[in-house]
This record gives structure tokens, sequence and C-alpha cells, in this order.
């Protein structure tokens, strides 16, 4: 048996989840552990590690290890077909593991995971930052004028400019309110609220409250309850939040004059509440991103209606909580169909 074949026999090599790769001095792999070959294909033995890893830097590490006999550890980022990010490193085997030539172990600690979370935090903090940097501005140009410059000593500017920083004022309270929900409803997504309610009344006191735009856009909001009396477990406040947000998107995203329909049912130990609008839509592509936070399809069209892309965000961390499903049907210049399924408590 030669050690090659020797490593094969070495179970905790094998079943170890990191990759270990050994190559010769021809950079032919002589050895691929089954972590390895489940990532980078199961026939990698005998090819050269350069047609499995096109990485310059580990190229040069491995001609280091051969002639010099030298160590490293690098970071290789692999962008194609999928992100994945390693940390190598590269040693010298030690004499004979190869019976014909020196050899070079090369071990892969993958830490792509870990490099998304990260990626999403700082994209997180960068979009947060942004997003209250321009209301933050208005302000404070207002402010100035009213301060020293042209508005100083004029009564009338400064009541002109005083409610556009009141305005963006509400905006920000808005925007680090929607934040901090988030963050809340993260923690305890968890926790299934024990409260019994009705979320026929939710609904309702939902519509309530967006009476009045629904009026100013000359819209109109049907409410259909084809099943009374339904108690869920749930968050009350949470669940207004949900409503709150649909209604408030059927609204921004349609034209006015336009419909609105909420319809709920019972069936089959679920309780359906449907929200429907005959508005702009949202293309298949974009569905799947529409509850990605700070996501808008179309950020000046949500600017003009003071959208942040937090809203959906919050109702999917809200429906997760209540062990409930939404799914969403668009179809663009048609309308959005919001299905929501949560179970009926018994
Ligand atoms: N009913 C809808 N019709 C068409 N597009 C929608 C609808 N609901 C959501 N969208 C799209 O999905 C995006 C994300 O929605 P979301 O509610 O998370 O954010 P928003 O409405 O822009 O801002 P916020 O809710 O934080 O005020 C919207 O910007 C919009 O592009
Ligand atoms: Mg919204």
């Amino acid at each position: 048996m030669t050690m090659s074949e020797s490593l094969k026999e070495i179970k905790f090599l094998n079943d170890l989840p990191d990759q270990v790769i050994v190559i010769d001095k021809f950079k032919t792999i002589n050895f691929a552990n089954k972590s390895a070959k489940t990532r980078f294909g199961s026939n990698i033995e005998r090819q050269n590690i350069s047609s499995i890893v096109r990485d310059a830097e580990l190229l040069d590490q491995i001609d280091k290890s051969l002639e010099k006999n030298q160590g490293g550890i690098l970071d290789i980022e692999i962008k194609a077909p999928n992100f994945q990010y390693y940390k190598v490193s590269v040693m010298p085997g030690p004499k004979n593991l190869l019976n014909t030539s020196d050899s070079v172990i090369i071990f892969f600690k993958d830490l792509t995971d870990i490099i998304k979370v990260q990626k999403l935090k700082s994209d997180f903090v960068a979009n947060v930052s942004h997003e209250l940097r321009t209301p933050l501005q208005s302000i404070k140009l207002g402010l100035e004028t009213i301060n020293n410059g042209h508005a100083s000593k004029d009564l009338e500017s400064q009541k002109k400019i005083l409610p556009v920083v009141l305005q963006q004022t509400s905006r920000m309270e808005s925007i680090v309110n929607d934040l901090l929900s988030l963050s809340r409803i993260e923690l305890q997504e968890h926790i299934r609220p024990s409260e019994k309610v009705d979320l026929n009344e939710i609904i309702s006191h939902s519509i309530d409250l967006n009476k009045e735009i629904i009026k100013k856009n000359n819209m109109s909001c049907s409410f259909d309850k084809q099943s009374d009396n339904i108690k869920i477990n749930g968050d009350r406040n949470r669940l207004i939040e949900v409503f709150n947000n649909l209604i408030d998107n059927a609204i921004k995203y349609s034209e006015k004059n336009k419909k609105i329909k909420i319809t709920t049912k019972s069936k089959d130990n679920n309780f359906h509440a449907i929200v429907e609008d005959e508005g702009i839509g949202i293309s298949k592509e974009n569905i799947p991103q529409i509850t990605e936070r700070f996501f808008r399809v179309n950020p000046a069209k949500s600017k003009e209606v003071g959208g942040t892309g937090l809203g959906l965000a919050i109702v999917k961390h809200i429906v997760n909580q209540h062990r409930a499903e939404m799914s969403i049907t668009s179809e663009l210049n048609k309308g959005t169909r919001i299905s929501l399924v949560f179970p009926i408590s018994l």
C-alpha cells in the first residue's frame, strides 16, 4: 500500500468537515478527503490543483513549500459559480508521505458563512447610515438657514422652513422606530405568542387606522369575513403592525381610485387572511427580494411615497413568530396578492 492510499484509511482525516488535499511535486492531487471531493468534485484525484482552485497566490505558496520547505496561510475568495471564502494552510508534507515525490498538504477552512454574515452586517450599517443621513442633512440645512442664513430675521421664511424640518424629523423617527421594532421582533421570533386574538377584529382595526389616507387617495377597502369568531395565538399589537404595513403598501403602490380587497376564511385548522390590490405589481424576479430589509423595487418611487424598505422585513419576522406562512403572488400593472396562513388555536 502506498502512503497516499494509507491516507484514505485514516478515518478522522476522511471524516473531517474541512477539506484536505495532498499534492505531489507536479501539483497533481494524490489524495483528497471526502469533504474535498464533495466540495471540489468526486474525480479530482490525479488532476492538477490549478484546475481545481485557480488562484495565483495559492500556486505561489505551493511553490514555496516545494522549493523552500516553507508553509504559509492565505485567504482565498472564489466568486463563481457561487461565493466561497477559505482560509487555506499550505504546508510541506512530512518526508515519505508520498513514495515517489515531495508533497504538499493543503488544508481548507471554509469561512463563507462567517464572511457572509459580516458582509450583511456592514451592508446593514451602511444602509441605516445612508437612510438617516438624507433627512438629517435637510434638517441641518433648514436649521442653519434659520440660525444664521437668509431666514434668520425673516419670520415668514422661518414659518416655511419649520414644517420641512418637522417632517424630516418624523421621517427619521419612523426609520428609528422601524429599526427598533425589527430588532425586538428578531430577538423574540422564537417565542410564540400565547394570547388568543380575533384576527377579524385586528384587521377591522387596521383598516380603520388607514381610513383617512384611503379616502384621500379616492381608494376603497373591502373586507369580506367568510368565517367569524375564530381565535388564533397572536400578539395583537404586532398583528396590527402586519396589516397596517400590508394596507400601507397596497395604498402606496396603487394608483388613485383603485380597490383593496381583504378576505379572511378558516380552512383545515388554518385561518387565511388575504390582502389584494390592483396596483403596480411586482415582477417575478423581485418577489423573493421584497421582504429583505431596505429592498425597494424602485427606490425613486419609494422615496416619493416615503418608503424605507423595512415594512415587509418586519412583517416577515412577525409572521414567523406566529408560525404563520406568507405567500406573495403578483402581476405587473395588475396587482399584488399577499396571503397569510395562521394555525388556529384549539
Ligand atoms: N402591494 C405592493 N405592490 C407593489 N409593490 C410592492 C407592494 N408591497 C411592497 N412592494 C414593493 O416592495 C418593496 C418593499 O416593501 P416594504 O413594505 O418592505 O418597504 P416600503 O414600503 O418601501 O417602505 P416602508 O414599508 O419601510 O415604509 C417596496 O418598496 C415596493 O417596491
Ligand atoms: Mg411598506
